[in-house]
């Protein structure tokens, strides 16, 4: 009897040793555990069972069954760490992610539109010049828009094929310009003033170099002694700024009914550096052969102007000064060439990635 306990000791050793050893994953070798250690498993109704045995057998086969225990749950032990770290680097080569690659996909980064860009060039300009940037409303009163800047009841800009109204209310209207802000600047705050005014205008008006929508730059400067030569010198600055460094400003006569006199500016193309022609002799493309390009609108602030906001500190008597006003979409498009103003407006990403 005893001979055969550990003969079977020793066999069931022999057998589980080679079983664990040859384990292919950690889920075969609890198995294994279960087979060989488990409560039903062999070894253990036989340690179970040593009561029962003469007394003389008992100690060797106790020994010998807790030594074959211990040394298989050794065996499972040392089987389980190299599995577990096969399997650990199994996942790992499996799974790898190499931290070395770029973000995938690569995050596109966007940037500010033409527009806003161009708006921010001009107001940089300004700024410089120890101007303040001053905001209006898009949905204007009619009192801003032409009341308060001189425009007479039967003006033509007033009429409906040219003005967005309210449906409403006739008294409210899309500004058609950002002039109304030179009067509810002088509103707020008493001479001198030196203020730009950025933002959208809306006219009844659509082709390739106009847009029921677009943006302008209002600037207004009143103050004593300010004269038509500080306009000259205002514009031939903020055009060197916008165009490069060789520019000048030219004013030509002009009518607005809030300046008195009214000019429009050019600046002197930058294409053929005022010459109206190309190296090659042809009449250069973008001035039409001038020499001088169109830019805005300007002029020094009608006294009457002065009279609405006079109870503000504006005594027409004693403060003047000067306004401009120009299309920010027409200079984006003569900066960089662009053909047509809707391109702006269409969101067609591929023309807008070209002015990052
Ligand atoms: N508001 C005028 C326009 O939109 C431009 C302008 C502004 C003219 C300031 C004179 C002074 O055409």
């Amino acid at each position: 009897m005893t001979e055969t306990a550990l003969d079977r000791i020793e066999a069931i050793g022999a057998e589980a040793e080679a079983a664990i050893e040859g384990a292919a994953g950690t889920a075969e070798l609890e198995e294994l555990r279960v087979r060989y250690l488990g409560r039903r498993a062999e070894l253990t109704a036989i340690l179970r069972g040593i009561a029962e045995l003469p007394a003389s057998e008992r100690g060797a086969v106790g020994a010998a069954g807790n030594r074959a225990r211990k040394s298989l749950e050794a065996a499972i032990e040392r089987r389980g760490s190299a599995l577990d770290a096969g399997e650990l680097e199994a996942r790992l080569s499996e799974d790898r992610v190499d931290v070395t690659l770029p973000g995938a996909p690569p995050r596109p980064v966007g940037h500010v539109h033409l527009i806003t860009r161009t708006t921010r060039l001009i107001e940089d300009t300004m700024i410089g010049l120890g101007y303040r940037v001053m905001e209006g409303p898009e949905v204007e009163h009619d009192y801003y828009n032409f009341t308060a800047l001189n425009h007479p009841p039967g003006h033509p800009a007033r009429m409906l094929q040219d003005t967005f109204y309210v449906q409403s209310d006739p008294e409210v209207l899309l500004r058609t310009h950002t002039s109304p802000v030179q009067v509810r600047g002088m509103e707020s705050q008493p001479p001198p003033i030196f203020m730009i005014a950025p933002g959208k205008v809306y006219r009844r008006d659509s082709d390739a170099t106009h847009s029921p929508m677009f943006h302008q730059v209002e600037g207004l400067a009143v103050g004593e002694g300010i004269t038509l030569a500080d306009l000259q010198g205002t514009l031939d600055e903020m055009l060197r700024a916008i165009f490069g460094g060789e520019r000048k400003a030219r004013m030509r006569p002009h009518f607005f009914p809030f300046t008195e006199p009214s000019v429009e500016f050019d600046v002197s193309c930058f294409q053929c550096e005022g010459t109206g022609a190309l190296a090659g002799g042809e009449r250069c493309n973008l001035c039409k052969g001038i020499g001088w390009i169109e830019v805005g609108g300007a002029g020094m602030v009608d006294p009457n102007v002065l009279g609405f906001v006079e109870s503000n500190g504006y005594d027409p008597e004693r403060v003047q000064g000067f306004a401009f006003g120009m299309g920010v979409e027409r200079i984006a498009m003569l900066r960089h060439g662009v053909p047509d103003l809707r391109r702006f407006f269409d969101n067609d990403v591929r023309v807008l990635e070209q002015f990052s």
